[in-house]
């Protein structure tokens, strides 16, 4: 929450958070949870750093805090995220954090490796938005999160931008398909190099000194930069739907100075 939210804005809505549990998700988890949202946070596989975010906000009394973990490729898994929200009221916001950096072992990606990527980034999201509509309350919210690479073009991302990239015409298909009297909206934040969850371990290893170095970013993107612009797509009444927000504080508009 910032200085300038109205305190609990979120008051009595629902919200599944799918990678609530990440670097990034948990801080929006945080912001949500204090500005009274009931939450069901998604994970996949590491229960332990779940269980530490879900106790870290119940811990601070308020709005329940549910998890369900599992793959978003399997419907048991949607369903079940669906249904936890469901049991703690009308469903209202759904952000799909869920992602995988899909960085292939060695060279050009593998069949395997690219359809492992577009089920993490593509279809598991995408699949879990559908369900998630369904059963939200006329004027609901649907954020899913893509990454710069998903808007410009970076070297060797193939892999895991272009699914991504495909998360932003899906939202505009989804958003004119979900538009109108029941107005579930649907909008996309794409990322730069944030300094939380996947990207912090490479940005540790100094892999993107050289885009501060080169004057091409004054710093490295917070996870709040991202919340933020999250949150202005959820905000109750909102009037934006099939829209793409990119948070990378200049990045793909200034890589051309890397070359001068
Ligand atoms: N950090 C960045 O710089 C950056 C930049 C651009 C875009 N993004 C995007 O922002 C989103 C959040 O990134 P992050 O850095 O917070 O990542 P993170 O810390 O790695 O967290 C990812 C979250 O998604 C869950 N998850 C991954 N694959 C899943 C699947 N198939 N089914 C269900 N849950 C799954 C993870 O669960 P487990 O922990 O159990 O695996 C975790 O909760 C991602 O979509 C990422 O692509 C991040």
């Amino acid at each position: 929450m910032t200085a300038t939210d109205p305190p609990g804005r979120f008051a009595g809505r629902v919200f599944v958070l799918a990678g609530g549990s990440g670097g990034i998700g948990a801080v929006l988890a945080r912001e949500l949870h204090a500005d009274g949202a009931a939450l069901v946070i998604g994970y996949r596989a590491n229960a332990t750093r779940a269980e530490e975010v879900a106790a870290t906000l119940r811990a601070h009394g308020g709005p329940p805090v549910e998890l369900v973990g599992g793959d978003l490729a399997r419907a048991d898994v949607r369903d079940a995220l669906v249904a936890s929200a469901g049991a703690l009221g009308v469903p209202y916001g759904l952000v799909v954090l869920a992602g995988n950096p899909a960085r292939p072992a060695a060279g050009a990606a593998t069949q395997d490796e690219m359809a492992q990527s577009l089920a993490d980034n593509y279809l598991g999201p995408i699949l879990l938005a559908r369900s998630f509509a369904a059963a939200a309350g006329d004027g609901g919210a649907v954020v899913l999160v893509s990454t710069m690479q998903g808007v410009a073009l970076f070297e060797g991302s193939l892999s895991y931008a272009a699914p991504k990239a495909a998360l932003v015409h899906a939202a505009r298909l989804l958003a004119k398909e979900w538009g109108g009297a029941r107005d579930v909206r649907v909008n996309v934040v794409a990322p730069g190099v944030t300094a939380a969850g996947m990207a912090e371990a490479s940005i540790r290893s100094g892999k993107y000194d050289r885009f501060i170095e080169g004057g091409a970013i004054r710093r490295f993107g917070r996870p709040e930069d991202v919340t933020r612009a999250i949150r202005f797509f959820l905000e109750p009444d909102g009037y934006v739907t099939g829209q793409v927000v990119t948070v990378d504080g200049g990045l793909t508009l200034r890589r051309d100075v890397l070359a001068r």
